[in-house]
């Protein structure tokens, strides 16, 4: 069973705060990553220390007060990065220094003027440069997603040999479909002679809005870690979303995976970093969004209300949600009508509901939703005309 763990390696506070507008300060964070822990999150990455002094901080805050997560500093393959790094963790009790640098021939050409051999030799040289400082170095082969499989493979290996204990495999501009993903992944289980020293990690970006399938994909075949955030944050279209990773993992159970996430938290987590980070969720987000266990049309609200389980996959209690919801609008049925009237104490019967539900079409037709409000106004409106009558 132990090798079906998935490991959570939450970026909220690094990839996620790189969003324009979400900047954390170090009490703030701090707030995050206690909760990340909470959750149950087993990596928390808490930023990128030679970033700014302030991020520095942060770093070493988090690192003095968190008690079971590893906690992760992000380096470029830099000799003063790694150094940073490791100073910010030094409190930890499971510090992790993440370094690495581009692989792909874009990154490799356009922002290094590099070749292939040199990058070999500067992503292993970052490794043993971080070996000094801790036991556990993450690797990170940037464009990942982009790289030749053959190459990545290459680097991989040399990158293991000089003492990664992780090697993160970003599709860091969210280029890759899923299977091309788990291929890759798949590729390098099957080609780098060390890769029972290391576990691989996916990192998945969401341009094509294909993150979380990526790093289901990058799982199936063999990665062990998943790097996500809360809300699905990160840097432009955002990073894989760990609500939905974790969901995924819970809900298909014959994949066999588990990962060690209170799933009761993640309403309420996902509020908080809305909230700090003043990041509003999408109302249809999946898991965690205002419209997610939200029921308005006539034909689901009727089937939803014979047995829950026609219209919804996860009982919201599960993921910490409010509960289901059946909103009112034009396109909602009778059924919904009686049950909404029901709730704030109007019992009528089924011809009574054909008559109200025309007045309530009426109203529905002019407005999004029809409110708690209008219900009662329609229904005192019926009451009196059938008292008088
Ligand atoms: O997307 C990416 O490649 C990254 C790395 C720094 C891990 O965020
Ligand atoms: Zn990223």
């Amino acid at each position: 069973m132990s090798d079906k763990k998935i490991f959570i390696f939450d970026t909220t506070l690094r990839d996620g705060e790189q969003v324009p507008g979400c900047k954390l300060n170090t009490r703030e964070k701090i707030e995050l990553a206690l909760q990340l822990e909470a959750l149950g999150v087993d990596i928390i990455e808490a930023g990128f220390p030679i970033s700014s002094p302030g991020d520095f901080q942060s770093v070493e805050e988090i690192a003095k007060i968190v008690k079971n997560a590893t906690v992760c500093g992000l380096s470029r393959a830099v000799q003063k990065d790694i150094e940073v790094a490791a100073a910010a963790l030094k409190p930890a009790r499971r510090p992790r220094i993440h370094t690495g640098i581009g692989t792909s021939d874009s990154h490799i050409k356009n922002k290094f003027n590099s070749t292939r051999e040199e990058i070999i030799e500067r992503a292993v040289q970052a490794v043993k440069w971080a070996k000094n400082f801790v036991d556990d170095v993450e690797f990170y082969a940037e464009d990942a997603g982009r790289t030749d499989n053959d190459y990545l493979a290459r680097v991989v290996e040399a990158v293991i040999r000089a003492g990664a204990t992780v090697v993160n495999i970003p599709d860091t501009t969210g280029y890759c479909l899923p299977d091309q993903y788990g291929e890759k992944i798949a590729f390098l289980m099957n080609h780098v002679p060390n890769i029972d020293k290391a576990i691989l990690s996916c990192h998945c970006h969401n341009d094509l809005g294909l993150a979380t399938a990526n790093s289901i994909a990058g799982i199936v075949s063999g990665a062990r870690q998943i790097e996500c955030t809360i809300n699905g944050l990160g840097e432009r279209a955002g990073n894989t979303s760990l609500e939905e990773v974790v969901m995924v993992i819970k809900q298909h159970k014959q994949l066999g995976f588990y990962t060690d996430i209170n799933a009761k938290e993640l309403n309420p987590m996902s509020r908080l970093v809305s909230d700090t980070m003043r990041m509003p969720v999408q109302p249809n987000k999946a898991i965690v969004g205002a419209n997610a266990f939200s029921h308005s049309s006539g034909i689901h609200q009727d089937g939803f209300l014979k047995d829950a389980s026609t219209y919804e996959i996860i009982n919201p209690e599960e993921v910490g949600a409010d509960g289901s919801k059946i909103v009112l609008t034009a396109r909602s049925g009778r059924s919904a009508l009686a049950f909404r009237l029901q709730k704030i104490g109007y019992s009528y019967n089924r011809n009574d509901i054909d008559t109200i539900y025309q007045t309530f079409l009426q109203v529905a037709d002019t407005k999004k939703e029809v409110m708690e409000e209008d219900l009662h106004t329609i229904a005192k409106a019926y009451n009196e005309t059938t008292v008088t009558a």
